[in-house]
């Protein structure tokens, strides 16, 4: 049974209109409550609860990839045929769903995710009486991953739109465990049916102990993963981006504990799953399904990015397109050509108090440079790489004096790390042949 925490604020008003005699009706829209007062309505049709959305709304919708999306919700919007919505979202849906969030009918505001929680913060409308300004879709799927953004959006919201999967009895949950108070939910609504899609399956096999991510791949790729995981300490927090980053903790040694945070809300993140423990309300930040540790904690996006930003993860290793001499840090679009979105590495890379270390091929194809004196891609950060590690090469980057050559492949020469470098760098008095992680 998938109970929702979120849940029980509602229950209340639902179980108590039970025993008054309360009946559901269609496009329903009694209070659910023996006292009038209570504020939350509760609907049966999920286009009626938003068939006042007038055109031009701002609609901020909760959820994560396709975690915790309020699915019945976006579907009954697209029914009412509303326009020009400005929507606030982490993410604008999977690939197969492009084509329901039409292009010239919904504005994406494209924002980094650190500025998600302060602009629905500073958008939020204050005490006004008209009745134009934010709808929030959050979703009630508050379990494991899927509670990322729909709190500070209650927040933020002149009205709120609940989906819930399922309703249980008062007092089904203790007062501790809700997230997200009665206060801020105004209209409920159960979800007809839930797709729950997953849009990264991954598993692992039962003897395969450990694998947090798929295969080594090539040569190139499994150098630069086993030096990775030499960055990891004992007792550390640590976020890893997708790829050969997550690829580096299937290295991490038995006698080390090493804490995994995923920007979507998770500390604590194990391997995949096995094929019956796969979960759509569990992910990590590549959107993949996973499971966690014991001693684990979920929390909401904004608390996650609080933690980051705050500087309390201690490593954050990274993909990217380019670095410059000093640090500088490009990794998120490439102009007129691909916009992967920077995801949370703007949050990541911007605590001096977290070590930003950087996995990347040396070159970009065409032997472009990717390590240069100034970047010429948009920036994901300023002057905030400390180390870089590519299958040629192992650079310290110093934010003032520049790039600092530590360790090299075996069977190449400074000469070529100069040829494959688009600026000068300094060798390392005690330059060594790259480690490999040995376990
Ligand atoms: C309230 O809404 C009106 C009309 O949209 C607007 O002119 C006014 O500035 C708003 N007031 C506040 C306090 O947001
Ligand atoms: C991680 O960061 C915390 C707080 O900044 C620090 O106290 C701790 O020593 C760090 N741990 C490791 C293993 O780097
Ligand atoms: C774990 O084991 C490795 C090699 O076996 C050793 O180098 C390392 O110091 C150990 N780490 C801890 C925290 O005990």
């Amino acid at each position: 049974m998938a109970a929702l925490t979120l849940l029980s604020s509602r229950l209340r008003l639902c179980a108590s209109a039970y025993r008054s005699g309360g009946a559901w009706s269609q496009g329903c829209a009694g209070y659910f409550s023996t006292s009038t007062r209570r504020h939350t309505k509760f609907y049966t049709d999920a286009v009626e609860a938003v068939k006042d959305i007038p055109n031009g709304a701002t609609v901020l919708v909760g959820g994560f990839g396709l975690c915790g999306i309020p699915e019945n919700l976006i579907g009954a919007l697209l029914k009412t045929g509303v326009k020009e919505l400005t929507a606030v979202s982490n993410n604008a849906g999977a690939p197969w769903q492009r084509g329901s969030v039409q292009v010239g009918q919904v504005f994406l505001r494209f924002t980094p995710a650190q500025g998600m929680a302060p602009w629905c913060k500073k958008e939020g409308p204050r005490s006004n009486t008209t009745k134009t300004a934010a709808l929030p879709l959050p979703v009630n799927r508050e379990r494991k991953s899927a509670r990322n953004f729909n709190l500070p959006m209650c927040k933020a919201a002149e009205t709120t739109v609940v989906e819930v999967e399922e309703i249980v009895d008062i007092g089904s949950f203790a007062p501790e465990d809700i997230h997200i108070p009665k206060i801020y939910v105004h209209r409920l609504v159960k979800g007809e049916k839930y797709e729950k899609r997953i849009e990264r399956l991954s598993v692992r096999k039962e003897e395969d102990v450990k694998t947090r991510s798929g295969k080594l791949g090539d040569n190139v790729r499994e150098r630069i993963i086993k030096r990775a995981a030499l960055e990891f300490e004992d007792g550390m927090y640590a976020n890893l981006g997708i790829g050969i980053p997550l690829l580096a903790s299937n290295f991490i040694s038995p006698n080390m504990t090493v804490h995994l945070q995923s920007e979507n809300g998770i500390l604590g993140l194990g391997p995949y799953p096995l094929q019956n423990e796969v979960d759509a309300d569990l992910i990590n930040a590549g959107k993949e399904t996973v499971t966690v540790l014991p001693g684990a904690s979920y929390f909401s996006s904004d608390e996650s990015f609080a933690m980051i930003r705050g500087g309390h993860v201690n490593l954050t290793m990274l993909g990217a397109m380019q670095v410059s001499k000093y640090g500088d840090l490009a990794n998120w679009m490439i102009p007129g050509k691909l916009v992967k979105g920077m995801g949370g590495a703007m949050d990541l890379v911007s605590s001096a108090k977290t070590k930003v270390v950087v996995t990347m091929e040396h070159s970009a194809k065409g032997n472009a440079h990717k390590i240069m004196e100034k970047c010429t891609l948009p920036l994901t950060g300023k002057q905030c790489v400390n180390r870089i590690i590519t299958e040629k090469a192992v650079f310290d980057v110093d934010s003032k004096k520049g790039l600092t050559l530590i360790e090299l492949w075996e069977g190449l020469t400074v000469d070529d790390i100069k040829k494959s470098t688009g600026c000068d760098f300094a060798v390392s008095p005690k330059l060594i042949p790259m480690q490999q992680v040995t376990t």
